[in-house]
């Protein structure tokens, strides 16, 4: 047997909670690699809201989706996913994050622990009973680490009643390995 690599479980996750005519949210859409994948999973009858500040990205992600032909089934916006509440209004099946900065970029463009949990909480709302969103924590770079403990820190201290945290992450690898952490919402939070 082999162990799932941290990006193969991410997906792996999405899989199990994204099907056919569901709404996802790619939080950072980067390449496009993940808007291509749950634009996938979403099929004609679902749909893709993908998030980016840099033009660049929503420009990759936009060529990414053309050249296979799914455009049709993801709006790109280039935007921070602390808005998402302004775009997405119905209950969303999964989400990704991934966090850091976007290779062979500008390094300095990273996401940011208030803006990423802000998306969280609002995400939270959004997504439906059995959803899931998964994090994939990168913290190598200057900021990352401030980052990951930020986000630790929120998502330890919500309440199991409502929200199941996981974190997945190989515990010998060097050089600051990227790791999972997954929240599966199994009731409706109160709002604020
Ligand atoms: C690690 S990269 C994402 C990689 C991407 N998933 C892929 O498949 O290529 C992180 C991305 O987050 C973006 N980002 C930074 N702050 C953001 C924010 N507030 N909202 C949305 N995206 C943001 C960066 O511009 C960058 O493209």
């Amino acid at each position: 047997m082999k162990l799932q690599r941290v990006l193969q479980y991410a997906q792996s996750l999405l899989k199990d909670a994204v099907h056919e005519g569901d709404i996802a949210v790619d939080a950072t859409a980067g390449n496009g690699h993940d808007t291509l994948f749950l634009a996938q999973l979403v099929g004609d009858d679902g749909y893709v809201y993908a998030f980016d500040v840099q033009k660049e990205a929503v420009d990759s992600t936009l060529h990414r989706l053309l050249d296979n032909a799914l455009e049709h089934r993801a709006i790109v916006l280039k935007d921070g996913h602390e808005n998402i509440g302004k775009y997405v209004t119905k209950q969303v099946a999964g989400a990704i994050f991934n966090l850091g900065y976007l290779p062979g970029s500008n390094h300095e463009i990273i996401t940011k622990p208030n803006t990423t949990i802000a998306a969280l909480e609002s995400l939270l709302q959004l997504l439906k009973i059995g959803g899931v969103i998964v994090l994939v924590i990168y913290h190598g770079h200057e900021g990352g680490k401030e980052e990951r403990d930020a986000i630790i820190r929120y998502v330890s201290s919500l309440p199991q009643k409502y929200v199941h945290v996981l974190r997945y992450e190989f515990l010998n690898q060097h050089n600051d390995p990227p790791f999972v952490i997954a929240l599966e919402k199994v009731k409706d939070l109160p709002t604020k």
